[in-house]
């Protein structure tokens, strides 16, 4: 991994890492039970958001730093409307997994496809990574279509492996490899 350059920035959103006094704009769509339906966590307490915060900053002071939560934010105005992570979770293989959350009310406008995006290629372009893999829900629609908008594969089907408030649900596991973005974006 060679220097790294943030903020990431789209035609419409700057993802850049979080400060502390983020928490409130973070508060309001981590609290939100309809953004966190899908999630293994929330509805988050303050102190639970809190907590994510401390944890982004701790990352953030790391040497070498394997884990990247950034701030999705409006371009224009410099609104947080959101989060999008990557962390280097196969470090000897140089694979990564990502996921994103946005606030209910910037839903269906492509933002989630613009961040997960912009993450996939600072994954590939400066952390150096071979293969990025996401996760999500069998019925989070709106998660499995994003991920095959930016041109991940559905490689896995797994079966009750992830717990959501005490209920055993379904997940796919979406990747793509370097080679792959590397030739899609060629195409473009
Ligand atoms: C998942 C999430 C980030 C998507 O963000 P978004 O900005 O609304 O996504 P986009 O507008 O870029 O694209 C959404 C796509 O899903 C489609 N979609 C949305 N809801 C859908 C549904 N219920 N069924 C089928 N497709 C759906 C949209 O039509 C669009 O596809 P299209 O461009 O082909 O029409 C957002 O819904 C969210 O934050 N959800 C809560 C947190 C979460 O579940 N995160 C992912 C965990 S794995």
């Amino acid at each position: 991994m060679g220097d790294i350059f943030l903020p990431l920035r789209t035609e419409r959103l700057v993802l850049r890492d979080f400060v502390e006094r983020d928490w409130s704009a973070v508060h309001e769509y981590g609290s939100d039970p309809d953004v966190v339906t899908f999630m293994p966590w929330g509805p988050n307490s303050e102190e639970d958001t809190r907590a994510f915060i401390e944890s982004a900053l701790a990352s953030q002071r790391e040497e070498s730093r394997d884990k990247f939560e950034l701030a999705v934010t409006l371009a224009d105005s410099g609104r947080l409307i959101g989060g999008c992570g990557i962390r280097v979770s196969a470090p000897s293989d140089r694979g990564a997994d990502m996921g994103y959350c946005l606030r209910r009310d910037h839903w269906g406008l492509g933002l989630g496809t613009g961040a997960s995006r912009a993450i996939v290629r600072f994954g590939f372009e400066q952390l150096g990574l071979h293969r990025i893999i996401a996760t999500c829900d069998v019925e989070n629609r709106a998660s499995a279509r994003v991920l095959e908008k930016i041109g991940m594969r559905r490689e896995a089907h797994f079966r009750a492996d992830s717990a959501i408030r005490g209920e055993w649900r379904d997940s796919y596991l979406y990747a793509i490899l370097e080679d792959e973005w590397r030739a899609q974006r060629g195409n473009r």
